[in-house]
């Protein structure tokens, strides 16, 4: 079995990636750094490594002494990522420079990892075509819109160059599952009785849950695919109404849709941008996220993703949003 480091490993998505690589049977090394919270990690079972991805050196250094203990990094999930700033250079930094010192911190070693697994976003190819509504493919000429979708993709150009080692390039559309904040709002208002509704209600969306997503950045470690892009969904784009319809059926309650006029929403966020420039503190309501919000086309075409892992995903909103409204109901979040 394999030695597996996981960066950003205490985040939402990289907790799933820890239990999905653990169940496979390999070690997990736990990238995290000095200030992460380590709640939702099995402490037990795993390694944590504190890494400072700002310092290529420093990271040579941990993995020297690694190997001094006998210990190689078979695989790297390079999950750790920033997804809301009021800063645009922290994207860059983030996102695109802490990808390149890592990758670069193995260059000198005697051994380098087999894998380098990339979690990018379908941000950093942009939203598909407005008008024909065709899923965003890995061959469309990337337009990403925000600082956060350039800088990834940035980062998956960076790799796209190098050869030392062979990289794999996963781009989730939007992730959904137990912990997760974003869905939460949704319910939180549906419970109120608000159905609301951003810009057109026929805009296209697309999903993956947390476990599905896991299950296929895992599949990738092993297999013999390599220097390769995807795009990650379910496979069952849906509209802005039939997603929060379904959200609405699926809490059952009666709510009163609220839509919520371009021009209001765009004056909510000017306000929001002067506040995060007076605290300094990020909301994950800004422009860019805005210009992701009202985006017509975020449908995502998987290419060859499931026949290439042997793989079919086993949830979509349907069963989906009910097994998240549960975690959200039994850890009293709602
Ligand atoms: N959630 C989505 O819908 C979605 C969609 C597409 C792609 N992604 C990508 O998936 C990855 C994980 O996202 P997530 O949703 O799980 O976000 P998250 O819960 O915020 O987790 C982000 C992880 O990255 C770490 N991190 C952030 N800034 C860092 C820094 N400066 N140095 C070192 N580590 C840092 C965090 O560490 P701390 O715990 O210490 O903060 C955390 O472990 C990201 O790369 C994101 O771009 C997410």
């Amino acid at each position: 079995m394999a030695n597996v480091l996981i960066t950003g490993a205490s985040g939402f998505i990289g907790s799933y990636i820890v239990e999905e690589t653990l169940r496979l049977g390999h070690t997990v090394y736990a990238g995290v750094r000095q200030s992460s919270k380590l709640n939702n990690l099995p402490l037990d079972k795993i390694k944590v490594l504190t890494l400072d991805l700002s310092n290529q050196f420093s990271l040579t250094e941990q993995w020297d002494k690694l190997s001094n203990d006998g210990i190689q990094i078979d695989y790297v999930i390079h999950n750790a990522g920033v997804t809301i700033s009021s800063n645009a250079e922290d994207f860059d930094r983030i996102n695109f420079k802490y990808t390149r010192n890592l990758y670069w911190s193995f260059a000198d070693l005697n051994y380098q990892p087999l894998k380098f697994v990339f979690i990018s976003s379908l941000a950093a190819c942009g939203p598909g075509n407005a008008e024909t509504l065709a899923p965003i493919t890995t061959s469309d000429t990337a337009n990403p819109i925000t600082a956060y979708g350039r800088s990834k993709l940035k980062a998956e150009e960076f790799l796209k160059k190098q050869q030392l080692i062979p990289h794999v390039i996963i781009r989730p559309t939007a992730v959904y599952g137990p912990r997760d904040k974003d869905f939460l709002s949704l319910f939180k208002a549906l419970n109120i009785g608000i159905e609301p509704y951003i810009g057109n209600q026929n805009q296209v969306l697309s999903f993956i849950h947390v476990y599905d997503l896991a299950a296929i950045i895992c599949r990738m470690l092993e297999s013999n695919l390599k220097d390769i892009t995807y795009n990650v969904s379910d496979g069952q784009p849906v509209t802005v109404k039939e997603f929060t319809q379904t959200a609405k059926r699926t809490i059952n309650k009666r709510a009163i849709p609220l839509i919520i006029p371009g021009w209001l929403l765009r004056l909510i966020v000017s306000m929001i941008e002067i506040k995060t420039k007076i605290t300094g503190k990020p909301s994950n309501l800004n422009k860019d996220k805005y210009k992701e919000l009202t985006a017509m086309n975020w449908s995502c075409d998987t290419g060859e993703l499931y026949k290439d892992i042997n793989y079919m995903p086993q949830y979509n909103i349907y069963n989906g949003l009910p097994d998240v409204l549960n975690w959200y109901v039994l850890h009293k979040w709602l």
